[in-house]
């Protein structure tokens, strides 16, 4: 199945087809230098599949974790891709998670001042979420993405197929961002977490996930407005993680779905809402409740605002399907952490 995501001069296709890593060469242009980001953790013969359709491939494995969107690692990549003697006509294919994409993304964002991106996410959460939409970025300490652009992909393939060796926590992780999809845009697909088979139903929960998104950036491309509700969650979240977070290297750390899913639920103003949510995140497997320092939290994410200019623009949702912005003071972020 195709879907485009519609951005003028910026438009691009995004495929979702079982086994289409396979087949990339036929929808991208492979005859060029092809700079292959991936990481440890992926396995490595999505790479290698990528690279055996390529007329000149150089594979790039950075280690895996969120530790990898950093200023060196960039830094590194970018060195290799000089090296290689890559120019501006050549490509960079991202072939692994959020991090992959972020990082690589980013690489063909500024490399040259920019070159051609095509991404092939292998983790629910990429493939739902965070491979469309061009947002690049690594992170700068323990403030994330806070060195990135806006860099649209030339193309987004999807094979589902390569979530058969995710791990099951990475796989639940990534529904995450489409159950926050499903409660400001779309009551059926939350309906299926609730009842329905989600392995089964993968890539239903994908195409949906994938067409509220693609509407939402078709709107909002550069996160004027309406983008921001894709960030149902987040405020509270990046607040857990960098805390709690695998980024904050916690012992028993949490994955950045994870820490959206719990940043949502202060948001969820009905009452009866929040308990089919928390419903929703056990029958899944995402954390329900979760112990965090909510001091350190707040003072976390009282130092991330001030430091981003002192304006918080909360997601709220009112009810299954709907969903408001409201800018409020720092004071807020007070409230919703300590839950008053
Ligand atoms: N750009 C955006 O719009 C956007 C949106 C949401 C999240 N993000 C970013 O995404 C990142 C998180 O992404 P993620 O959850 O995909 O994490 P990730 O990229 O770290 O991947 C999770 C783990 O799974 C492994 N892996 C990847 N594919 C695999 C496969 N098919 N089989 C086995 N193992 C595999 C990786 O090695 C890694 O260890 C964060 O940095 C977050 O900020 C970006």
């Amino acid at each position: 199945m195709k879907l485009t995501m519609r951005l003028g001069e910026r438009s691009y296709d995004i495929v979702l087809k079982r086994g289409a890593l396979a087949n990339l060469g036929q929808l991208a242009n492979l005859a060029r230098k092809v700079f292959i980001v991936t990481d440890s953790g992926v396995p490595p013969e999505y790479a290698a599949a990528v690279k055996a359709q390529c007329a000149e491939g150089v594979i790039y494995t950075v280690p895996q974790g969120e530790s990898s969107k950093s200023l060196k690692t960039y830094e590194a990549l970018l060195c290799a891709m000089l090296e290689a003697g890559f120019g501006r006509g050549d490509a960079v294919v991202a072939v692994g998670g959020g991090v992959v994409g972020d990082l690589a993304g980013f690489a063909a964002a500024t490399y040259m001042r920019g070159v051609d991106f095509i991404n092939c996410p292998t983790t629910t959460l990429a493939q739902i979420d965070s491979s469309i939409g061009g947002k690049v970025a690594v992170d700068l300490g323990r403030a994330k993405n806070i060195v990135g652009a806006f860099w649209q992909p030339k193309l987004v393939v999807v094979d589902p197929d390569t979530l058969a060796t995710l791990p099951r926590r990475h796989f639940v992780n990534g529904l995450a961002e489409s159950v926050k999809m499903s409660l400001t845009s779309d009551a059926e697909l939350f309906e299926l977490f609730e009842t329905g088979d989600v392995d089964a139903e993968i890539e239903t929960i994908i195409r949906r996930s994938l067409l509220i998104k693609k509407s939402v950036v078709e709107r909002d491309e550069t996160e004027q407005g309406l983008r921001a509700i894709l960030n149902l969650g987040h405020t509270l979240g990046h607040g857990i993680e960098a805390v709690k977070g695998v980024t904050g290297r916690h012992k028993n750390g949490l994955y950045h779905g994870e820490c959206v899913a719990l940043g949502m639920l202060p948001m969820i103003e009905d009452k009866r809402l929040q308990k089919r949510v928390r419903a929703v995140y056990r029958r899944l497997g995402l954390p329900a409740r979760a112990a965090y320092d909510k001091q350190k939290v707040l003072a976390y994410m009282l130092h991330d605002k001030k430091a981003r200019g002192g304006q918080i623009t909360l997601v709220k949702v009112p009810g299954l399907g709907c969903w408001r912005l409201d800018k409020a003071p720092l004071a807020e972020l007070e409230r919703i952490v300590m839950g008053k």
